[in-house]
C-alpha cells in the first residue's frame, strides 16, 4: 500500500516519520523519564521545567507554516512517536541543524539511523537543501558515532553551545553537503 504523501519512509520496513503532533508531547515525557535517557540535553531540561508541550506547539505550527520542523518516528500499526528526527533553520546563518532523539528502549537496532538518514536525503533531495549541521556535547559518542556511520564530518568548529541548570555546555560542529551525500549514497 501506497503511505500518504505526508510520511516519509525509511530504510526499515513498518518505520516511518510524520509530522510532529500535540499528543507527541507525552512521548517525549515518556523517553525523558527512562533513567538512561541523558539529563544533560536541552530536551530533558525542556521537560523538568514543562517547556517541552510549549515547544511542541511552536513546532507544530513551524510545520504548519511550511517552515523546518520535526518529525515523529513511528512504527506503523505499533508504536507512535518512538523518537524524532527535525531540521530548524538559524535565521541569522540559514545553517540546517539537525536534531534527534530516539527512546532508550530502541537504542542499539540501528532505527535512528534509519531515520536521521531518511530526513537527510528528504532535505537534499526534495528540499533542495545544500549543507546539513548538527552540534553534538562532546560526551555523546552515540549521536556522534551515527553522524560519522552516515558520512556527516567535523568541521573544526564549536557548535552553538547550550547553558542548562548554569553550565555551559560545548559543542563540536558536524557537517555534510548534498555532493557528499548524494555520491555516497548513489
Ligand atoms: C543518539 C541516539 C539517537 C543514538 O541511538 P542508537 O540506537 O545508538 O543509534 P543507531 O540507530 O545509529 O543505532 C546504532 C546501534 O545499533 C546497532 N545496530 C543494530 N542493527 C543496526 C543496523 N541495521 N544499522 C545500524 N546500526 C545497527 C549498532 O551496532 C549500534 O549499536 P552500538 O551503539 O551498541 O554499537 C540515542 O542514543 C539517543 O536518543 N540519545 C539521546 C538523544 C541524543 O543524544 N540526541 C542527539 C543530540 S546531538
Amino acid at each position: 500500500m501506497t503511505p500518504p504523501s505526508n510520511l516519509i519512509e525509511t530504510e526499515i520496513p513498518r518505520v516511518v516519520l510524520r509530522p510532529i503532533e500535540y499528543l507527541d508531547a507525552q512521548h517525549i515525557e515518556d523517553a525523558v523519564s527512562d533513567e538512561r535517557f541523558p539529563a544533560q540535553l536541552p530536551l530533558s531540561e525542556r521537560v523538568r521545567t514543562g517547556q517541552h508541550k510549549v515547544w511542541v506547539e511552536s513546532m507544530v505550527l513551524s510545520r504548519t507554516l511550511g517552515r523546518p520542523s520535526f518529525w515523529s518516528i513511528d512504527i506503523s500499526t505499533k508504536e507512535r512517536c518512538i523518537g524524532q528526527v527535525g531540521l530548524l533553520m538559524d535565521k541569522q546563518t540559514t545553517k540546517l541543524w539537525l536534531a534527534y532523539w530516539l527512546h532508550p528502549k530502541h537504542w542499539g537496532q540501528g532505527l535512528q539511523k534509519a531515520a536521521v538518514a531518511a530526513l537527510v536525503n528528504y532535505a537534499f533531495r526534495e528540499l533542495q537543501a545544500r549543507e546539513i549541521f548538527a552540534a553534538v556535547g562532546q560526551w555523546n559518542e552515540r549521536s556522534s558515532g551515527l553522524l560519522t556511520r552516515l558520512g556527516f564530518s567535523r568541521s573544526g568548529y564549536p557548535g552553538p553551545g547550550y547553558e542548562l541548570n548554569g553550565e555551559n555546555h560545548i559543542t563540536e560542529e558536524f557537517f555534510i553537503d548534498r555532493q557528499k551525500w548524494i555520491d555516497k549514497n548513489a
